[in-house]
C-alpha cells in the first residue's frame, strides 16, 4: 500500500477524480477507467468524506466522459498527434489513448507518486508547475498539440490562467487547450470534499468567451455543459436546468489557436 498522507492538500485534490473514476467504473456507469479501480486498491487513505459528496461523483463522471470525448475527436477530426496533460495527477487516459504521445505534467511529488503507481505508463514527465513556462521548452512537438487541464484552473488566478493561455497561442500551431471552468459565484468558495483553506477557488466565469478579453491568437472550439447531461444521474438537481443560466455553472470548453 502507498501512504499519500503527506501530500499537501492542493495536491490531495487529485483523490478526489480518482476516486469517483473508480467507482463510476465499477458501478458500470458512463466511463470505464480500469487503472483508476487498480491505483485505488493500492492507496492507504481514508475516503470517507469524499466518498459522500454524490454530486461530485455525477460532476466528474460526466467530465471525464467529455475529455475522453474531446480527445476521440482530436483524434478523427482534428489531426492531434500529441497530448500534454496540465495537473495530471493520477489520470490514466492515456491507457485509453495509446495512439498518441502524451507528456505527464505535475508537481515533482506527484510525478514521482505517478511512477509509483502507474508504472505502465511511458509518457514523458514533466515535474514542475505549470506555471514555470519552461514545460514550452520540454515539449518537441509544436502543432497538433492537445493540451488538457482537467480539475486544474479553477485554482489560479485569472491572470495565471490567461497567461497559460497565452503560453500555448505563442508557441503552438493549430493546437488546442481543453479545460473546465466553474462559476464566479463560487470563487472563494472551497470544494465540498477538501478543506476550503487549502484548496480555494480562484477562478471562474459565467460564459466561456470572458477567458479570451485580453487574450489574442485563441478562438472557442467547442463547448461541454455537464449540468446539461445524462439529466438521470443529477436526480432532483436536473429540475434546475430549467433556469436558463443554470448551464454556465459548470462547463468544458475547448479553444483552438488560430495560427
Ligand atoms: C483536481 S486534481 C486533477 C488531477 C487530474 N487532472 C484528474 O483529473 O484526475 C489537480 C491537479 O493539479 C495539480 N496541480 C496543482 N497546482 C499545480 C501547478 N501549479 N502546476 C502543475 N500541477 C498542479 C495537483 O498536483 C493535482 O494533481
Amino acid at each position: 500500500m502507498v501512504d499519500v498522507r503527506h501530500l499537501s492538500h492542493i495536491l490531495e485534490t487529485l483523490l478526489v477524480p480518482l476516486y469517483f473514476r473508480a467507482s463510476e467504473t465499477k458501478r458500470g456507469g458512463i466511463i470505464e477507467d480500469r487503472e483508476a479501480v487498480s491505483i485505488l486498491e493500492q492507496i492507504d487513505y481514508d475516503f470517507s468524506t469524499i466518498k459522500e459528496d454524490w454530486k461530485t461523483e455525477v460532476a466528474i463522471a460526466i467530465r471525464t466522459y467529455c475529455f475522453d470525448d474531446i480527445l476521440s475527436k482530436g483524434v478523427k477530426e482534428k489531426k492531434i498527434n500529441t497530448v500534454v496533460n496540465f495537473g495530471a495527477g493520477l489520470d490514466a487516459r492515456f491507457s485509453r489513448f495509446k495512439n498518441l504521445k502524451w507528456y505527464q505534467l505535475d508537481m515533482p511529488e506527484v510525478i514521482e507518486l505517478r511512477s509509483l503507481l502507474l508504472p505502465q505508463d511511458h509518457s514523458i514527465n514533466i515535474s514542475k508547475s505549470v506555471l514555470d513556462f519552461n514545460w514550452v521548452n520540454d515539449i518537441k512537438e509544436k502543432e497538433n498539440v492537445l493540451f488538457i487541464a482537467e480539475g486544474l484552473f479553477m485554482y489560479f488566478s485569472e491572470a495565471e490562467v490567461k497567461e497559460i493561455l497565452m503560453q500555448i497561442s505563442n508557441n503552438f500551431r493549430h493546437s488546442y487547450i481543453a479545460f473546465d471552468a466553474v462559476s464566479k459565484s463560487v470563487v472563494g468558495d472551497g470544494h465540498k470534499s477538501i478543506k476550503i483553506d487549502t484548496a480555494p477557488i480562484k477562478w471562474g466565469n459565467y460564459k466561456l468567451d470572458e477567458v479570451l478579453e485580453n487574450t489574442t491568437g485563441l478562438c472557442i472550439d467547442d463547448v461541454y455543459y455537464p449540468y446539461m447531461m445524462f439529466k438521470r444521474k443529477w436526480k432532483w438537481e436536473a429540475y434546475k436546468s430549467l433556469f436558463p443560466n443554470y448551464k454556465y455553472q459548470y462547463k468544458i470548453g475547448v479553444l483552438k489557436t488560430t495560427s
